[in-house]
């Protein structure tokens, strides 16, 4: 019972299988981590980062939290940023959202839900800052969608708007930031196409000098 034997099995048969086939897999992983992208996705079990983009061990680094949300005071994630843009030297970061997240769905639903309510406010405030747009919608499922949309594209500014990004930028450091959804319908990714490269095409009020 204390043990989830289960899982620890499960992890020796995986280490195993990548030992086989590649020996020294571990030995050359243990030794550094060079990743290419920073992984900013929602916690939900379905949308598993390394997995469905198909890459191993060493190749995302990653934070998850419900909804994928990039707060501004948020010493977790930001910490995540920085260590991902300074240290590792990242040249993309992916903020990657899904549609039927149940983060956006219960940000609508006006139910109590406890301490995540204060959490959700965050998507409410998207909500409310596009309200018209929803007003033209029918259906709860397309509010749904296109805030779940929205959302990963506020999120896609703050990260552009954390001094660690823009700093990154003024230094002349690649760096991309990409806005991307995937549909747990049938594993695929949607290119929101929101991607931002440099500190000119961020908004002017947000703009360090
Ligand atoms: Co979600």
């Amino acid at each position: 019972m204390r043990l989830l034997k289960e899982l620890l099995e499960k992890n020796k048969q995986w280490a195993t299988k990548l030992k086989t086939s590649d020996p020294e897999f571990f030995t050359n992983l243990s030794s550094q981590q060079n990743p290419q992208y920073l992984w900013i996705g929602c916690s939900d079990s379905r949308v598993p980062a390394n997995q469905i983009v198909n890459l191993p061990p060493g190749d995302v680094f990653v934070h998850r939290n419900i909804a994928n949300l990039v707060i501004h005071s948020d010493l977790n994630c930001l910490s995540v940023i920085q260590y991902a843009v300074e240290i590792l030297q990242i040249k993309h970061i992916i903020v990657c959202g899904h549609y039927g997240c149940g983060g956006i769905k219960a940000s609508l639903d006006n139910q109590e839900h406890g301490l995540i309510d204060n959490w959700l406010r965050h998507i409410k405030d998207i909500y409310r800052m596009h309200e018209a747009k929803f007003k033209t919608l029918k259906t709860q499922k397309e509010k749904n969608d296109l805030l779940c949309e929205l959302n990963i594209i506020e999120q896609v500014a703050n990260v552009c708007h954390t001094t660690i990004v823009q700093s990154a930028w003024k230094a002349g450091q690649e760096l991309a930031v990409h806005g991307w959804i995937y549909s747990l319908e049938d594993g695929i990714l949607k290119d929101l196409d929101v991607c931002i490269t440099n500190i000119n095409e961020i908004s002017q009020t947000h703009r360090l000098k």
